[in-house]
Protein backbone atom coordinates (compact mmCIF):
# COMPACT_ATOMS: atom_id res chain seq x y z
CA UNK A 1 0.00 0.00 0.00
CA UNK A 2 0.96 3.68 -0.99
CA UNK A 3 2.40 5.47 2.53
CA UNK A 4 0.37 8.44 3.10
CA UNK A 5 1.90 11.56 4.31
CA UNK A 6 0.55 14.42 6.63
CA UNK A 7 1.78 17.93 5.47
CA UNK A 8 0.23 21.46 6.49
CA UNK A 9 -0.67 24.08 4.33
CA UNK A 10 -0.83 27.54 4.68
CA UNK A 11 -3.61 29.48 2.42
CA UNK A 12 -5.53 32.75 2.41
CA UNK A 13 -8.83 32.00 4.80
CA UNK A 14 -10.68 33.55 2.15
CA UNK A 15 -9.60 31.07 -0.56
CA UNK A 16 -9.92 27.91 1.74
CA UNK A 17 -13.17 29.04 2.60
CA UNK A 18 -14.56 29.22 -1.37
CA UNK A 19 -12.81 25.93 -1.81
CA UNK A 20 -14.32 24.11 1.42
CA UNK A 21 -17.81 25.21 0.06
CA UNK A 22 -16.81 24.35 -3.87
CA UNK A 23 -15.79 20.19 -2.40
CA UNK A 24 -18.74 20.41 -0.85
CA UNK A 25 -20.52 21.04 -3.63
CA UNK A 26 -19.08 18.39 -5.27
CA UNK A 27 -19.58 15.95 -2.59
CA UNK A 28 -15.60 14.96 -1.42
CA UNK A 29 -15.26 13.20 1.96
CA UNK A 30 -12.65 15.11 2.75
CA UNK A 31 -10.17 18.08 2.22
CA UNK A 32 -7.68 15.31 1.83
CA UNK A 33 -9.38 13.77 -1.21
CA UNK A 34 -10.35 16.56 -3.33
CA UNK A 35 -6.54 18.24 -2.66
CA UNK A 36 -5.02 14.82 -3.63
CA UNK A 37 -7.11 14.93 -6.91
CA UNK A 38 -6.22 18.47 -7.74
CA UNK A 39 -2.40 17.28 -7.56
CA UNK A 40 -3.07 14.26 -9.83
CA UNK A 41 -4.70 16.51 -12.47
CA UNK A 42 -2.18 18.61 -11.95
CA UNK A 43 0.66 16.36 -12.52
CA UNK A 44 -1.42 14.39 -15.29
CA UNK A 45 -1.57 17.97 -17.48
CA UNK A 46 3.00 18.37 -17.15
CA UNK A 47 2.39 14.68 -17.88
CA UNK A 48 0.73 15.60 -21.01
CA UNK A 49 2.40 18.69 -22.24
CA UNK A 50 5.50 16.84 -21.64
CA UNK A 51 4.93 14.56 -24.65
CA UNK A 52 4.41 10.45 -24.92
CA UNK A 53 0.87 9.39 -26.03
CA UNK A 54 -2.32 10.58 -24.20
CA UNK A 55 -6.05 11.13 -25.31
CA UNK A 56 -8.50 13.67 -24.94
CA UNK A 57 -11.10 15.45 -26.66
CA UNK A 58 -11.36 19.06 -28.38
CA UNK A 59 -14.52 21.10 -28.31
CA UNK A 60 -15.46 23.49 -30.86
CA UNK A 61 -18.67 26.13 -30.97
CA UNK A 62 -19.27 27.81 -34.05
CA UNK A 63 -21.60 29.60 -36.72
CA UNK A 64 -21.96 26.99 -39.58
CA UNK A 65 -23.47 29.28 -41.95
CA UNK A 66 -19.58 30.79 -42.22
CA UNK A 67 -18.72 28.51 -45.01
CA UNK A 68 -14.75 29.35 -45.15
CA UNK A 69 -14.41 28.61 -41.70
CA UNK A 70 -16.49 24.89 -41.87
CA UNK A 71 -13.81 24.32 -44.85
CA UNK A 72 -11.26 25.64 -42.81
CA UNK A 73 -11.76 23.29 -39.84
CA UNK A 74 -12.28 20.28 -41.96
CA UNK A 75 -8.65 21.15 -43.65
CA UNK A 76 -7.03 21.03 -40.11
CA UNK A 77 -8.63 18.16 -39.09
CA UNK A 78 -7.52 15.95 -42.30
CA UNK A 79 -3.87 17.32 -41.58
CA UNK A 80 -3.89 15.87 -38.37
CA UNK A 81 -6.05 12.51 -38.93
CA UNK A 82 -3.52 10.57 -37.41
CA UNK A 83 -4.75 11.87 -34.06
CA UNK A 84 -8.25 12.28 -34.75
CA UNK A 85 -9.52 9.52 -33.49
CA UNK A 86 -13.54 10.45 -33.89
CA UNK A 87 -15.86 14.04 -34.42
CA UNK A 88 -19.02 14.35 -33.29
CA UNK A 89 -21.08 17.14 -34.93
CA UNK A 90 -24.31 18.24 -33.24
CA UNK A 91 -26.40 20.82 -34.61
CA UNK A 92 -26.83 23.21 -31.28
CA UNK A 93 -29.52 25.33 -32.97
CA UNK A 94 -30.24 27.44 -36.27
CA UNK A 95 -26.69 28.79 -36.48
CA UNK A 96 -24.89 27.41 -33.98
CA UNK A 97 -22.48 24.15 -34.28
CA UNK A 98 -20.48 21.44 -30.92
CA UNK A 99 -17.85 19.57 -32.29
CA UNK A 100 -16.24 17.40 -30.07
CA UNK A 101 -13.23 15.65 -31.89
CA UNK A 102 -11.42 12.83 -29.60
CA UNK A 103 -7.89 12.61 -30.25
CA UNK A 104 -5.43 10.36 -29.16
CA UNK A 105 -1.63 10.48 -29.80
CA UNK A 106 1.55 12.35 -28.90
CA UNK A 107 0.60 15.66 -26.49
CA UNK A 108 2.21 18.13 -28.32
CA UNK A 109 0.63 17.41 -31.33
CA UNK A 110 -2.55 17.32 -29.77
CA UNK A 111 -1.84 20.77 -28.22
CA UNK A 112 -0.72 22.48 -31.36
CA UNK A 113 -4.05 20.99 -33.33
CA UNK A 114 -5.94 22.23 -30.29
CA UNK A 115 -4.12 25.84 -30.85
CA UNK A 116 -4.95 25.83 -34.47
CA UNK A 117 -8.82 25.08 -34.50
CA UNK A 118 -9.02 27.53 -31.25
CA UNK A 119 -7.71 30.40 -33.33
CA UNK A 120 -9.13 29.69 -36.60
CA UNK A 121 -11.58 33.07 -37.20
CA UNK A 122 -14.71 32.74 -36.31
CA UNK A 123 -14.60 30.06 -33.63
CA UNK A 124 -16.86 31.20 -30.55
CA UNK A 125 -15.36 29.24 -27.83
CA UNK A 126 -12.78 26.14 -27.75
CA UNK A 127 -11.95 23.97 -25.11
CA UNK A 128 -9.22 21.18 -24.53
CA UNK A 129 -10.12 18.09 -22.01
CA UNK A 130 -6.88 16.17 -21.39
CA UNK A 131 -7.17 13.25 -19.92
CA UNK A 132 -4.46 10.24 -19.78
CA UNK A 133 -4.61 6.96 -21.72
CA UNK A 134 -4.80 5.00 -18.16
CA UNK A 135 -1.64 3.14 -18.85
CA UNK A 136 0.23 5.44 -16.22
CA UNK A 137 -2.07 6.06 -13.74
NI1 LIG B 1 -24.14 21.73 -37.37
Amino acid sequence: MEEIIRFGVSIEKNVLNKFDEMIKKENYPTRSKAIGDLIRESLIKREWLKGGEVTGAITLVYNHHRRELVDKLTDIQHDYHNIVISTLHIHLDYDNCLEIIAVKGNAKDIVKLSNLLKSTKGIKHSSMIVTTTGKEV
